[in-house]
């Protein structure tokens, strides 16, 4: 049952390693679709029928039908996340090099909060962190560690800044006392644009939704400068404690990069902590082409950035990193079983300190090996790849009668919308372009055609194409644009009749 120094269990490694790639050839990355199309009572049914933790083994140690039929049950009902009509979310294709790593971070099992848990692991870690902070320009004192990705990274960095502002300005211990009773006068600024984990970390971390003031942004969906600085001397009038802003390099829905130097500026003036989510526009930082649409992230305090994004790395992967490395200091916690103080008084790094995880994932692992076979180079140029199909298709929409372009792309997310030709009698045109939008994407998405997400924008219901996968090229986007006015047409004729047969029925 585990791979060991034995033969047996060598012979049964490969076998088992032989038959999991076969299946998942056969039922996943041989899918001439993005989805299959099943609805979730269908997929319900299959896994239903048998008991979860059976007495004994149904297949009785034939790995070959287990495999085979879990194989059919789940991985063939997934989302193919490297198809290229997969493109709903920052939900990238892995690297192959990343997911064979996996096999590696799974078996060699190692957790990553102390030195006796995971050896090489720990100092491959800080090796990439320190690859990191130099990628970002942090400056010598900088550090970081690895995390779950953006939500953990997020809560972290607003984690860091709140304990700062209190001990620095009332020598109040967070992490001892509990919240200060000015706590409820703490209060963070994001733009509206930002991703929801901002309200989600202030509400963890005992400030409540309350404290995160949206900060208006301007046409390119972009913080505005002189809009923060403004409501930064409000609040600071009417006796409040603005502690952090968040600049955000890549919003979820527009890929809009804040003004970093302008923001970085305002947040020196004023004293406060910059932290800038740069957990999908980080890996801009790859590109000769684009880096420079991050200038002044490295005068951030500190810094989100997601691998499982641009950086085409299997779920989960992610860093924090932080200018000063003391302020780390304000989250230690010495366990005498794991990570003793005389453990750092002999030089053992157990990296336990830094992270809100205990037990953690080797996932340096996979980016280490991805970065190492493929180079700087390849990641840039899917960036590149990804950012001019997003234009390429933003300007067929653009193009489309059919079709309203929401906003040119930033980086590489296109948010548009299918404007119907006609409206029925006594149906509101807004509510008619909602309801058949939605409809489209759920459509494509059951005919197995395309995922797609949906957003709203100005209380419209659009549609979203993140086109993350560097596989999917202009070709790709032609057609699913024209399934979606094709569709579009459709289910307006289906929809205008069940509206017409509804008012038969009820003699309206
Ligand atoms: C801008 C931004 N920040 C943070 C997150 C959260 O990241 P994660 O899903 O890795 O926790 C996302 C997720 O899409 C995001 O788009």
């Amino acid at each position: 049952m585990f791979l060991s120094e034995s033969p047996q269990s060598q012979d049964a490694y490969r076998g088992l390693m032989g038959v999991l790639s076969d299946v998942l050839i056969k039922e996943f990355a041989s899918s001439s679709k993005p989805y299959s199309g099943a609805e979730p009572q269908q997929v319900a049914e299959a896994l239903q029928h048998r008991p979860v933790c059976p007495e004994l083994p149904e297949e009785e140690g034939d790995v070959q039908s287990l495999l085979e039929r879990v194989g059919a049950e789940v991985l063939r009902h997934s989302a193919v996340v490297t198809h290229p009509a997969c493109a709903a979310h920052l939900h990238c294709p892995p690297l192959m090099m990343s997911a064979a790593a996996e096999a590696w971070i799974g078996a060699t099992n190692q957790s990553m909060d102390s030195w006796d848990q995971s050896m090489a692991g720990t100092l491959l870690e800080e090796e990439l962190i320190g690859w990191l902070c130099g990628l970002y320009n942090l400056g010598s004192s900088a550090d970081g560690v690895f995390t779950s990705g953006g939500t953990q990274s997020n809560l972290m960095g607003l984690l860091l800044a709140r304990n700062h502002y209190a001990w620095s300005k009332w020598g109040w211990n967070v992490q001892k006392r509990g919240l200060p009773a000015a706590a409820c006068r703490m209060r963070v600024l994001c733009s509206e644009a930002a991703h929801f984990t901002v309200k989600q970390s202030a509400a963890l971390m005992g400030l409540g939704e309350q404290s995160v003031i949206s900060i208006e942004t301007d046409d390119r969906n972009r913080m505005r400068p002189e809009a923060l600085e403004r409501r930064l001397i409000e609040l600071e009038e009417g006796g409040l404690l603005p502690f952090a802003i968040v600049a955000t390099a890549g919003t979820t829905d527009f890929g809009s990069i804040d003004p970093l130097e302008e923001l970085a500026a305002v947040a020196e003036q004023y004293g406060i902590w910059l932290h800038v989510d740069a957990a999908y526009g980080g890996a801009l930082a790859m590109s000769d082409r684009h880096s420079g649409l991050l200038q002044g992230i490295g005068q951030a305090d500190s810094m989100t950035v997601d691998f499982h994004k641009g950086f085409y790395q299997a779920i989960s992967c992610g860093a924090f990193l932080v200018r000063d490395k003391a302020r780390f200091q304000s989250i230690r916690l010495n366990a005498d079983y794991l990570n003793p103080e005389e453990d750092e008084d002999e030089g053992v790094p157990n990296l336990v300190i830094k992270s809100l995880s205990t037990t953690r994932r080797f996932d340096a692992l996979k980016l280490y090996l991805s970065l190492q076979h493929y180079g700087r180079r390849a990641f840039g140029e899917m960036v590149d790849h990804t950012v001019a199909t997003a234009r390429a298709t933003a300007a067929l929409i653009r193009e489309e009668n059919g079709l309203e372009l929401i906003a040119e792309p930033e980086l590489s997310t296109v948010v548009f919308r299918y404007v119907p030709a006609w409206c029925p009698a006594d149906v509101e045109e807004g509510e008619w372009s909602d309801e058949l939008n939605n409809a489209i994407r759920s459509r494509l998405m059951s005919k197995g055609w395309a995922v797609l997400a949906r957003t709203s924008v100005n209380g419209r219901r659009c549609l979203k194409l993140t086109l993350l996968n560097p596989r999917t090229e202009k070709k790709h986007t032609a057609i699913i644009v024209r399934k979606v006015i094709e569709t579009g047409e459709i289910l307006a004729r289906e929809l205008a009749a069940s509206i017409v047969h509804k008012g038969e029925k009820t003699g309206c």
